[in-house]
């Protein structure tokens, strides 16, 4: 025991749960590469700029939830709260807007947000994200939809709800901008809520206190403003999504929390998560790239959160299919047993079994509890008298049967036996 803990709001992953979290992120993955996304890695600290301009600056996760130092060198860098913004700044930094379009990205990491911790909401969390750069094809919008909701079936998650809506663009959003204002500016708000009104007013709408909630019943809503392009984006939208049976609720109030959305703004929420409902979202950010100084790009994406995703599935009590850490366990009785078994499972291994070993020269019995626990479907059992005869026991964990097996064909017999 030490009195070093995990920071508050983070966590550590031990086996088993790891490895259903590996499980979740590779079953939300799954669809978007079958859908031709390709893997992008990026750092995960940005200039803080970038998420200024990029996320906005009026939002929580740029005003309260980042966290930014100086570096020694007098840089200021965040650790990056989200993979958006970070994404579009690794397309435009290496060209790929001037390549095939669109470019279809898909990632998986860390992300941080100096959060209040709670249930399913971490200060360090891990999302599986899709970005499609380049095109304003409301088809690539629905692509991206339907390839979250199949990553939630894929993983065996059936309680997901998609909530979809229009934030409208830079065409029809100024008119929504200054209808909204006026009525924000109708209601009783304190100073500093009333100075969002007047810079952000979309982000008043995402405010969480009851106070503020109450009184937004009547509020103008983005969908009553859209123009006409904007309107004929929304409806291919659904009208796909429809199409490919995918099932979803129109939520007109639906603003999201970064601010660079417009158009298509989408969310997937389950019961099973307390408060913290959101189990991924994303949408379209036609502007994104113009806010950190970049040509015009327009994308839409999304981030599937991977804890959340996991405690619903512990919520609705959904086994995952998990491969066996191991398929056969090496079981040495005395030392000259143990160097040939050692031999052996690099054997097995590299003949692609995955195999291991009970160390330290325990006695049968407790190497045979380590069998039975490593999961394995197979032991091998050798001792002198054995290795005397040229032969291991291959002991069937399941059923307790064992068999005798020349040495020199152990390799083959197991492999043959676990196809
Ligand atoms: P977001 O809605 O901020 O979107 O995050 C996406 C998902 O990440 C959430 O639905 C949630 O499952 C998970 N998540 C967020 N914060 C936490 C937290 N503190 N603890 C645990 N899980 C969390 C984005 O990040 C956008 N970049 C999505 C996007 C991609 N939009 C376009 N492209």
């Amino acid at each position: 025991m030490t009195s070093f803990r995990a920071p508050r709001g983070t966590f550590d992953l031990l086996p088993p749960r790891s490895e259903h979290i590996l499980a979740v992120r590779e079953g939300l993955a799954a669809p978007a590469r079958r859908a031709g996304y390709r893997y992008v890695e990026t750092p995960a600290l940005e200039d803080t700029a970038l998420f200024v301009r990029g996320v906005g600056d009026s939002t929580d996760v740029v005003t309260k939830e980042m966290y930014t130092f100086t570096t020694r060198g007098g840089d200021s860098l965040s650790l990056r709260p989200e993979g958006t913004a970070p994404v579009v700044r690794a397309a435009l930094e290496h060209a790929l807007d001037k390549g095939a379009l669109p470019a279809k990205l898909w990632y998986a990491g860390s992300f941080y947000r100096y959060e209040r911790p709670q249930a399913g909401r971490y200060r360090h969390f891990s999302q599986v994200g899709a970005e499609a750069l380049g095109t304003e094809d409301p088809a690539v919008d629905a692509e991206l939809v339907i390839l979250a909701a199949d990553a939630y079936a894929g993983v065996g998650l059936r309680g997901v709800r998609l909530l979809l809506n229009s934030l409208g663009d830079q065409r029809c959003r100024p008119a929504y901008r200054s209808a909204l204002q006026e009525f924000l500016r109708g209601l009783r708000l304190d100073a500093d809520t009333r100075a969002r009104v007047e810079r952000n007013p979309l982000r008043v709408l995402d405010d969480k206190r009851s106070e503020v909630q109450e009184q937004l019943h009547d509020a103008p809503l983005p969908g009553d403003w859209l123009c006409a392009e904007c309107t004929a984006h929304h409806e291919t939208v659904r009208e796909l999504l429809g199409d490919a049976g995918i099932a979803f609720t129109d939520a007109p109030s639906l603003v999201r929390g970064l601010d660079y959305y417009t158009r298509t703004t989408f969310e997937f929420v389950h019961d099973g998560l307390g408060a913290q409902s959101a189990v991924g979202g994303g949408g379209r950010y036609d502007g994104l790239s113009e806010s950190i100084g970049g040509p015009s790009l327009p994308g839409v994406g999304w981030a599937l959160g991977v804890e959340r995703t996991l405690l619903t599935l512990e919520a609705e009590g959904v086994e995952l299919a998990l491969p066996r850490p191991v398929d056969v366990f090496a079981v040495p009785v005395g030392e000259k047993a143990a160097r040939v078994l050692f031999g052996l499972v690099t054997a097995l291994r590299r003949a692609g079994v995955a195999a291991d070993i009970a160390y330290g020269g325990r006695g049968l019995k407790g190497a045979m509890k380590a069998a039975d626990r490593s999961g394995a479907a197979y032991a091998v059992v050798v001792g002198d008298r054995d290795l005397a005869d040229g032969v291991a026991q291959l002991k069937e964990l399941s059923t307790g049967q064992q068999r005798s097996v020349p040495l020199a064909d152990v390799v083959d017999t197991l492999r043959e036996a676990l196809r």
